[in-house]
């Protein structure tokens, strides 16, 4: 069984839905924390599902490197199989990331390398653009540059707005991650830092 630790910022849509695909007995891995930099609303879904949590705040630390050291104790006690950084709004520091790359996935509202960093949804309409998309990826030193391991396009329409095309992408992002976090598991999927 796969254990997984999720990292998050915000409301956890895509948390949940891997907790629910969790939750079936064929589902080949396990939430086994859930870890966040505030108190994000998504820390909820843990609760509901009896899954522990840890915040490590990101304004109580003086630097990137002693938050990410700080989160790095936090998942080492649960040694996870895998680390899965879903809505996380932070880089990770470069420490953190050769501890876990490549078995650090992120999920990304765009079609990677297009429109990656924070704003990738509004980049997309800003540039007129007619589709996006979502990414999973590994996660490198980069924003948003590391091997892609899935990803599908995604239409914008007539009248989108940030919000509606976010929440066009949204499905789109959690059934890609639960389809990877699944072929990782099975060992259909190899991790490698050029995957
Ligand atoms: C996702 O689109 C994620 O890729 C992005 O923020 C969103 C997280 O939403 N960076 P939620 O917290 O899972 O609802």
């Amino acid at each position: 069984m796969l254990t997984v630790a999720v990292l998050i910022s915000g409301t956890g849509s895509n948390l949940r839905a891997l907790l629910e695909a969790a939750r079936h007995p064929d589902f080949p891995a396990r939430v086994v924390v859930v870890g966040a930099d505030r108190e994000a609303d998504g820390l909820a879904h843990a609760e509901e599902f009896g899954i522990p949590s840890f915040t490590v705040p990101w304004h109580l630390h003086e630097s990137r490197e002693h938050w990410g050291e700080e989160v790095g104790r936090q998942l080492d006690v649960w040694k996870p199989d895998l680390v899965v950084l879903s809505g996380l709004m932070r880089l990770l520091p470069p420490s953190l990331v050769a501890a876990y790359s490549p078995r650090l996935i992120n999920t990304h509202p765009a079609y990677l390398p297009e429109f990656p960093g924070a704003h990738g949804v509004r980049d997309a309409l800003a540039a007129g653009a007619a589709e996006t998309g979502a990414s999973v990826i590994v996660v490198d030193d980069g924003v948003d540059t590391g091997p892609i391991l899935a990803q599908e396009r995604v239409p914008i329409v007539e009248g989108d707005t940030e919000h509606t095309l976010h929440e066009r992408i949204k499905p789109v992002e959690r059934r890609l991650l639960i389809d990877v976090v699944r072929r990782i598991a099975t060992g259909e999927l190899a991790l490698s830092s050029a995957s």
